[in-house]
């Protein structure tokens, strides 16, 4: 296995592949006893012990701690460089805490590199922000446009993946109509992810939640138009959802083309807040699924509701649906007119972990 770097001295190699080859043996603090991994709040955290003695290259817990530190104080100086240590086909849970500052970079974390928490400070979610704002618009070295996808700052391709208190930020500002405005945050590909106090901001297209199955707690996502789109299988769990559209926007654009796919955002006791014309979702494919529990619909000025995008044959398939939600959003009008009310049986389903098969793969 690669040693993160610079431990410098034969000695402490040695006592590091000690402590490895010991994990292996006995301690595998995320594997259950059936050896499935699963995502646990340890992974999540970060003591004041594994975050400043930075030659120490693991906490108490076994897993491996990679500091950054743009200041200097750290084992990298940006996010991607703490990454790029990662070894190829990782097997171990490994802790990247970044350090508060603005970390002005794109970041991909590789399909090849699973297990990866990226940590901030989970108190001060605004102190520690990874930075970008490439538009689908700007052009690669080729010349060729990024289009939406190639615009997100991070990008998180591997399994297992973690995150807690830290930004991720597109700063591009959409001008409304403009052409090739859309400017990805965050997009997440892999299967099964962790999002614990993160804030996602953007405006038109914040977060690309492309493909897997995905855990959104306490999270605040921010953008004007769908500014939560992809075809994941997502839960949204007490998450503040802020539009910052000036004339209208969707805040979901979930995409689903046929009834086999098992997807959907559920969106359960989230804030919605903001300004404009918000809608709810909007149907991206025929099978389109967005539900929205037990949500506080708050300042919402104009109508809201849910574009069906005048076709009016999606209206069997596509699958829209608000359950005891409140406030003066909740009653603002604006509904496609054959939304059906959901009972408790119909919430059901999307009200929990359940929804993405959580209690899998999430130790909380
Ligand atoms: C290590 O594990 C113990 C027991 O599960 C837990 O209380 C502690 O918070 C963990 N520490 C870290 C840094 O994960
Ligand atoms: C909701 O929006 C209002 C007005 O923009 C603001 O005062 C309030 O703090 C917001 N609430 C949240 C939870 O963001
Ligand atoms: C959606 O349904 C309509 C009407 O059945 C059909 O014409 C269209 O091709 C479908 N779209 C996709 C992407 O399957």
């Amino acid at each position: 296995m690669q040693k993160s770097v610079n431990v410098g001295g034969g000695f402490l190699v040695v006592f590091l592949c000690f402590i490895d080859c010991f994990q292996v043996g006995f301690a595998q603090p995320d594997a259950n006893a059936k050896g499935t991994i699963r995502i646990s709040w340890d992974d999540m955290k970060m003591d004041e012990r594994g975050a400043r003695l930075i030659s120490y290259k693991d906490d108490y817990n076994g897993s491996r701690v990679i500091v950054v530190d743009k200041n200097g104080g750290g084992d990298s100086l940006t996010v991607q460089g703490a990454i790029d240590m990662v070894p190829q086909y990782n097997t171990q849970r490994i802790k990247i805490y970044i350090l508060p500052g603005i970390y002005r970079e794109k970041v991909l974390v590789p399909r090849t590199k699973p297990y990866i928490s990226l940590i901030g400070d989970q108190n001060h979610v605004c102190d520690t922000i990874i930075s970008w704002n490439n538009k689908a618009s700007d052009a690669d070295s080729d010349g060729t446009a990024l289009g939406t996808y190639r615009s997100a700052s991070v990008t998180i391709e591997s399994d297992y993946f973690c995150a807690s208190g830290v930004t991720f930020e597109n700063t591009v500002v959409a001008e409304p109509g403009g052409q090739g405005m859309q400017a990805v945050a965050l997009r997440v590909s892999s299967d099964k992810a962790f999002f614990y106090k993160v804030r996602v901001l953007g405006a038109q297209d914040t977060l690309l939640d492309e493909t897997g199955t995905h855990y959104f707690y306490k999270c605040h996502i921010q953008g004007s138009i769908d500014f939560i789109f992809g075809r994941a299988k997502s839960l949204f769990q007490d998450c503040v959802l802020q539009s910052t559209a000036k004339k209208s926007g969707a805040i979901a654009a979930h995409h689903r083309d046929s009834p086999e796919e098992d997807t959907g955002f559920s969106f359960v006791g989230c804030m919605i807040n903001g300004t404009g014309k918000i809608l709810l979702g909007r149907a991206w494919g025929n099978y389109s699924r967005t539900i929205y529990s037990y949500c506080y619909l708050d300042d919402i000025i104009n109508p809201s509701g849910w574009s069906d995008w005048n076709y009016p044959y999606r209206q069997k398939t596509v699958v829209f649906g608000e359950y005891e939600c409140s406030g003066r959003g909740a009653t603002a009008g604006g509904r496609v007119p054959w939304l059906r009310p959901l009972k408790y049986k119909d919430a059901r389903p999307y009200l929990d972990i359940g929804f993405i098969g959580g209690e899998q793969w999430l130790k909380l």
